[in-house]
């Protein structure tokens, strides 16, 4: 039952992929750990630029020969008033102060060249090539396919997933609102469609004929067996491979992952304009009452990086982003292979369980 469509188009052993977590937590050490341990790793390369994308690539290489994944963020083309702009940087100000920063810095680059990155994977050959926040041009997703790369989408809805199917993906991350990190709704605007892991993945499965990897609060074997039930041929877990020693994620953020329980995060615009799932912090709760508007991602993403930077540095994650979802309580700081495997052992014993159950439904029932 751990073997699906997924493992044999991979070419893995186990239906589990690592989140891609941009922003440091999936470094090369951890993508290659849980690639090695027979799952999916996957780099979140979304913020790396090209020279940084390619040496993290090759890294990668020299740890693992086995396939791993590379995510990336399709760009977005932000309309935003210079007015909305001046004022939330003058409000930001207090807490540069606060922190000892150079107060009204010069708007830094929103975004990398996503052209660029795609054509450092194209020179790389990568097994898997997966994104987030939208659709990416006909001619990127052909010319993937076309050196063998397997390309995966990010619904949050089913029809951003009927959308991916048409756009030629090969498989289609179905992420639930328990999900730690960015939505990665893209349809009609709404950036706060909130459709839990248990209600999307089926009703994905149901609409799509590609296969679907089920993503958001998958902890350990019990999600693993539940996504496969659901019909998914994979899961994506993130939040759990957080606070293991191979994720670069800061020692602070790590302390707050495994000390943090189910009911401390929320969705929140406050740290990149656009929707993501983190541990509620002093910041979050202010920007929420902040009276302008947010600006739209990336503006407010760049506008904040001096602040999170710098709280980092003073080990402060009162002004960090510390993206995290709602299966926190599970969470644990064992190796990546360690959770890889104490995963599949889980699973393992839950599939005899299910099949040797009394209760379990008569075939012809
Ligand atoms: C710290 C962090 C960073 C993330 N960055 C990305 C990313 O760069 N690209 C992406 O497709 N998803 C990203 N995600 C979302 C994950 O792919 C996945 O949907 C999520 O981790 C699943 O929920 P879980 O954290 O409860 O396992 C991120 C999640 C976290 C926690």
């Amino acid at each position: 039952m751990l073997e699906t469509e997924l493992t044999h188009i991979l070419k893995i052993r186990y239906p589990i992929f690592q989140a891609p977590m941009a922003g440091g937590p999936t470094t090369p050490e951890l993508v290659a750990a849980v690639s090695n341990a027979g799952g999916l790793g996957n780099l979140g390369a979304g913020y790396l630029t090209p020279e940084q994308l390619r040496s993290t690539i090759q890294k990668i290489k020299e740890l693992t020969d086995q396939p791993f994944g590379v995510n990336l963020f399709v760009p977005e083309q932000p309309i935003e008033s210079e007015e909305a702009i001046d004022q939330m940087s003058a409000y930001l100000n207090k807490y540069r102060i606060e922190l000892g920063i150079a107060t009204n810095p010069l708007l830094p680059k929103f975004s990398e060249s996503f052209e660029e990155q795609v054509q450092v994977l194209l020179e790389e050959k990568v097994a898997v090539f997966s994104f987030t926040f939208g659709i990416p041009p006909h001619e990127v997703i052909q010319a993937m396919k076309e050196r063998g790369t397997v390309v995966i989408g990010t619904a949050t809805t089913v029809e951003e997933a009927k959308y991916l199917e048409a756009a030629g993906v090969d498989a289609v991350v179905a992420q639930g609102s328990e999900a730690g990190g960015h939505r990665g709704t893209f349809l009609n605007n709404i950036s706060d469609n909130q459709i839990g892991t248990m209600a999307l993945v089926p009703q994905i499965v149901d609409h799509v004929s590609i296969p679907v990897i089920a993503s958001g609060g998958i902890m350990d074997g019990r999600g693993l067996v539940a996504s496969l039930f659901l019909g998914a041929s994979a899961v994506q877990m993130g939040t759990a491979f957080l606070a293991c020693p191979e994720s670069g994620a800061h020692a602070t953020y790590k302390q707050k992952i495994l000390s943090s329980n189910e009911d401390t995060t929320e969705i929140t615009r406050a740290y990149s304009g656009k929707a993501a799932r983190g541990i509620r912090t002093a910041f979050m709760n202010d920007l929420h009452q902040y009276p302008g508007t947010i600006p739209a991602y990336p503006i407010q993403n760049a506008m904040t990086r001096d602040i999170r930077q710098a709280a980092a540095k003073s080990n402060n994650p009162e002004y960090m982003s510390l993206w995290a979802g709602q299966g926190l309580r599970l969470a644990s700081d064992h190796s990546a292979a360690a959770i890889v495997k104490q995963t599949i052992d889980q699973a393992y014993v839950l599939v005899n369980l299910i099949t040797k159950s009394p209760y379990r439904m008569k075939e012809n029932d």
